[in-house]
Order: structure tokens, then C-alpha cells, then sequence
């Protein structure tokens, strides 16, 4: 048994020099002191001895079981922190290396042209208003010279609700709403969705506009203004366009125009998108309408205000003959703006 004990401990000498990783320590506990190890044999064997021989014979075992064990624990801290290291080092991130760059996502198209149009505005003083999408007959038609069964009303077909509530059709309600809320000088405008019974290559259910209103005291704000802004205007978003304005009608204004641009894809020579006439209905505009401002108890004002569609801004600008193609969140047509 002693001898079988000095085996043991050249062993257990001879594995700690060896041992490189955690593994082989393992083998080596399992071998020494395992339910089947070599030491633990020898504790078994204890049984056998005498009452003085197994005295002195389990202390020797004890203390070479002890000496292993606090070895293996130090061998083993050691060896973890090794193997920590070797895999921190494999798996090192070098934050400051540079990658090939990602293309980055602008935006959707429309959004990408909204906040062209509203950058323009809020860089010449105008401030921006919003209002509710659900409407009430008042705000989107009465007060703005749409009385209730007056066939204007059909040039916007709408989504009603019960009663009075609707989907808004244009954002012609903010101009009442604002002037309802505040008083003059206003200069303001109101980008935002409106809804319409509409669905072809060049109208969806839902687009955006994005209204413009200045209104001041009698006499301060002509057509001459609003032809000034809007002009340049235009060429800000289009380029170096032709503008001209021809007469229309609206009735919450009057005079009223719409607003052409001379055809960008063509260049005012004439094409299909043109029907050969070399323009482009762009917007809609006018001096304010008396009726509108009696409506909000306005008295001794002026005012201009106008009207476009940024989906129609953004066809024109980006070249996109199908509107819908905008709205069906095709990652491969998003991707190309
Ligand atoms: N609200 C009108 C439309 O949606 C556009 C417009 C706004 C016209 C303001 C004139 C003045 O068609």
C-alpha cells in the first residue's frame, strides 16, 4: 500500500508539471480521487488494517489528499484565467477599425420632399400648425365657404363618418382653426395626411398637402405676395422651372389660381406626361375669401393662401409615374431614394 501511495504521488507530480489545460486537470482529479481514483481505492483499503497501522496510514492519505487538492484548485484558477485570456484575445473587437460603410436610409420619399418644403417655409419666417384628421362638417367645409348641399362640395370626395365627423379632405381646416386660435399677423403652415375617395395611378385614399396661410391687416398682403413666395418657391423645389399662374376657382378664395410649372420632364416642350401642353399643375392658391374670414370673425384683414400635394411634388421630382408605388412599402423601390 506505501508503495502503491509513492506511485501515486509521482503521479499526481509528474500530471501538474504536464497539465496545460483545464481538460487534462480534470482527467487527473478523476483519476486520482474519482469514485473509481486511485486514492480513493486506497482510503477503501483502510478497512482492512489494523486499528494502529489504519491510524498512521489515513493520516499520510489525508495529507497527500489535501496537498492535491488545494493544488488542483490553485492549478485550476490559474488555468481558467489562461484560458479567459486566450479567448478574449481571439474574439478582440477593434472598435476603431472602419467598416465599409452601410448605405443609410433617408427617409421615405414623401417625408424626404415634406421636410424640403417645410425646411423652405420655416427658413422665411412661417410657422408650422397642425390639426385633426377627423374633422367636423364646419372646419373642412362650412366655414370655408362650403355651405352644406352646395355642389362644390363634390370637388372633394369624402370619407364621412356619423353626423358631422369626416375624414379631412384637404388641409384648408387648419387655415380656420389657427384663426380661430390666434390673432393676425399669422403666417403659418400646415403640412400634414388628407383623405379622399380616390384610388388611380396619380391619387391614393390617403396623401399629404401641405397648406400655406398669411393673413395681416387690410391692405398688407396682396396676390403680388403670394405670386413672389410661391415663385420662388417653385424653383427652389423644381429648379430652373417656368411658373404661371392661371386662373381657377377655390371658394375659399378669391381671386383664385392654380399654379403650373412648365413640365420637367420635357422641358415645356410637350410629352405624354404634359398631355403636350409643356405644364404641370402644381398647386392651388388665392386671396383669402371674405366669407372665410367672417366665419372666424375676422374684420379689416388680408390674406393669401395656398395649397399643394407633396406626393405629386414628389412624383415630379423623383421621376415616379405610378403614386401607388409610394405606398406599397417595396423595399427594392424605397431603396433607390
Ligand atoms: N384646399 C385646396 C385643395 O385641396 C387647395 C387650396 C388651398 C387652394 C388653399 C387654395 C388655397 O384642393
Amino acid at each position: 500500500m506505501l508503495e502503491k501511495l509513492e506511485q501515486i504521488k509521482g503521479k499526481i507530480a509528474k500530471g501538474f508539471e504536464e497539465i496545460k489545460n483545464l481538460e487534462a486537470l480534470e482527467n487527473l482529479r478523476i483519476e486520482i480521487m474519482g469514485k473509481k481514483g486511485e486514492l480513493t481505492a486506497l482510503f477503501s483499503s483502510l478497512k482492512a488494517l489494523g486499528e494502529e497501522e489504519k491510524k498512521a496510514f489515513a493520516k499520510e492519505l489525508n495529507s497527500v489528499r489535501s496537498e492535491f487538492e488545494s493544488k488542483l484548485d490553485s492549478l485550476k484558477a490559474k488555468l481558467s484565467q489562461e484560458e479567459l485570456g486566450r479567448k478574449l484575445r481571439k474574439e478582440y473587437l477593434d472598435t476603431s477599425l472602419f467598416t465599409a460603410l452601410k448605405p443609410k436610409s433617408l427617409g421615405h420619399p414623401v417625408n424626404q420632399v415634406m421636410e424640403r418644403i417645410i425646411e423652405y417655409f420655416t427658413c422665411i419666417n412661417f410657422s408650422i400648425q397642425s390639426g385633426p384628421l377627423v374633422e367636423d362638417d364646419f372646419h373642412n367645409f362650412e366655414a370655408l365657404n362650403l355651405p352644406k348641399f352646395h355642389p362644390a362640395r363634390d370637388m372633394q370626395d369624402t370619407f364621412y363618418f356619423k353626423d358631422i365627423a369626416l375624414l379631412r379632405t384637404h388641409t384648408s381646416p387648419v387655415q380656420i382653426r389657427t384663426m380661430q386660435e390666434s390673432s393676425i399677423p399669422i403666417r403659418i403652415i400646415a403640412p400634414g395626411a388628407v383623405f379622399r375617395r380616390d384610388y388611380d395611378l396619380t391619387h391614393s385614399p390617403m396623401f399629404h398637402q401641405v397648406e400655406g396661410l398669411v393673413v395681416d391687416q387690410a391692405g398688407k398682403v396682396s396676390f403680388a405676395n403670394l405670386k413672389y413666395i410661391l415663385e420662388d418657391f417653385l424653383r427652389a423645389m423644381f429648379g430652373d422651372v417656368k411658373v404661371r399662374f392661371r386662373s381657377s376657382f377655390f371658394p375659399f378664395t378669391e381671386p383664385s389660381a392654380e399654379v403650373d410649372i412648365s413640365c420637367v420632364f420635357c422641358g415645356g416642350v410637350g410629352c405624354r406626361v404634359c398631355s403636350h401642353t409643356g405644364w404641370l399643375e402644381v398647386l392651388g392658391c388665392g386671396v383669402v375669401d371674405e366669407n372665410v374670414f367672417k366665419a372666424v370673425g375676422y374684420e379689416n384683414v388680408s390674406g393669401y393662401a395656398f395649397g399643394l400635394g407633396v406626393e405629386r411634388f414628389a412624383m415630379l421630382i423623383h421621376r415616379v409615374n405610378d403614386l401607388r408605388s409610394f405606398f406599397e412599402t417595396d423595399l427594392r423601390v424605397l431603396e433607390q431614394f
